[in-house]
């Protein structure tokens, strides 16, 4: 019986082991696309110190700070920078060998209200803004050099008023549209090795097309250093077109700018920022139904970045599953959705499998 035990063991740990690099060699969403595009995801410091953040491991090979890396979180007075949190994502990344989009840079909202007004409460003049915005992007950028591949330089800077055409923040009041051209120049000064990118939301419906193409061309033509656009992809399962989401790629790519879906979700519901109310059959329930819209538009999506893999250099989700979707509270608090590949419990939904199909 003795003579056994080791063959029995042997048995045993052979059979463990076979289980366990069956587990290590199961493929995320990084390796399918390995010779696409890298795949991220939008991430707290938190949620790497969850047990979650395996899942991250598994399947990714680029991250975005999801809130700490904006104006208002890591430079919250002129004279303080709250640098931990980014600090921990940036270290987590190199860690683990994760490249890092850094976002933002330069935005409306999220951005603290002593950059634009003067001891007394009043608004400062045109040089000391343009002079806050460049101390701000030189120490962050400075900070993470040779560690954050690209920078969401300026965030949605066009109206979403489709008659107009940049949008009336008091960035633009006090800069007029210097405040984007030097944001970038900033930035660029500060990395010259950094992917700089001009980043906004519904960027596939025509009117905003155009509009962003008018502002990017003025860019290009002006040679200031930007090197691509991201496209937020806060979708849903009713938009973009396949037509509509081409166009806006190549378009955009015809300037000779690199594309990135930067914040990648495809919301179960129509996307009306203006519109908070819960609808009759709005529940929170995902259906058959949704779920099969849902994957016939990531179907689409995932179908078109592939034909694109020359000018599309990366894709980011915005957060990691639908156990946590920013669009649980926006814009209608408290309405569930489940805009992701993996599901509540962090299990690949139907959708996974029919994004890695190709
Ligand atoms: C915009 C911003 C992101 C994030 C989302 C909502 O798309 O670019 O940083 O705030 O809104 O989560």
């Amino acid at each position: 019986m003795k003579k056994h035990i080791p063959l029995l063991s042997f048995f045993l740990f052979s059979s463990l082991a076979f289980a366990q690099s069956k587990i290590d060699s199961t493929k995320g969403l990084k390796d399918y696309y390995q010779s696409y595009f890298p795949i991220g995801v939008a991430v707290s410091p938190q949620l790497l110190k969850s047990a979650d953040a395996n899942l991250i491991l598994q399947q990714f090979n680029s991250m975005t700070p999801e809130n700490v890396m904006k104006p208002g979180p890591i430079h919250p007075a002129e004279d303080k920078y709250n640098w931990a949190p980014a600090d921990e994502i940036v270290d987590y990344a190199q860690a683990n060998h994760l490249k890092v989009r850094g976002h933002t840079l330069c935005w409306h909202q999220q951005t603290g209200d002593w950059f634009f007004k003067d001891a007394s409460g009043n608004p400062v003049s045109k040089d000391v803004l343009l002079k806050r915005l460049k101390d701000h992007i030189t120490n962050v950028v400075t900070r993470y050099k040779g560690k954050i591949y690209a920078w969401d330089v300026v965030n949605e800077a066009i109206a979403d008023d489709s008659t107009k055409f940049l949008r009336d923040t008091q960035w633009y009041k006090t800069c007029g549209e210097d405040f984007i051209t030097k944001a970038f120049e900033y930035a660029h000064e500060a990395d010259p090795d950094a992917q700089l990118f001009y980043n906004d939301y519904n960027s596939e419906r025509p009117e905003k097309v155009e509009r962003i193409y008018r502002l990017l061309k003025k860019l290009v033509d002006a040679k200031v250093p930007i090197h691509g656009v991201g496209l937020q992809g806060h979708w849903s399962i009713f938009e973009p077109k396949e037509s509509e989401l081409r166009n806006a790629i190549e378009k955009f790519s015809s300037l000779g700018l690199k594309v990135q879906i930067t914040e990648l979700d495809v919301s179960v519901y129509k996307w009306e920022k203006n519109d908070r109310a819960l609808k009759p059959g709005e529940v929170g329930v995902f259906t058959a139904e949704l779920e099969q819209k849902q994957i016939e538009k990531y179907k689409m999506a995932f179908k078109v970045f592939r034909e694109y893999k020359n000018v599309i250099t990366g894709i980011t989700f915005w957060n990691l599953s639908d156990k946590y979707t920013w669009l649980d509270y926006y814009p209608v608090r408290g309405r569930k959705n489940f805009p992701l590949l993996f599901d509540v419990n962090l299990k690949p939904k139907k959708v996974f499998w029919e994004v890695v199909k190709f």
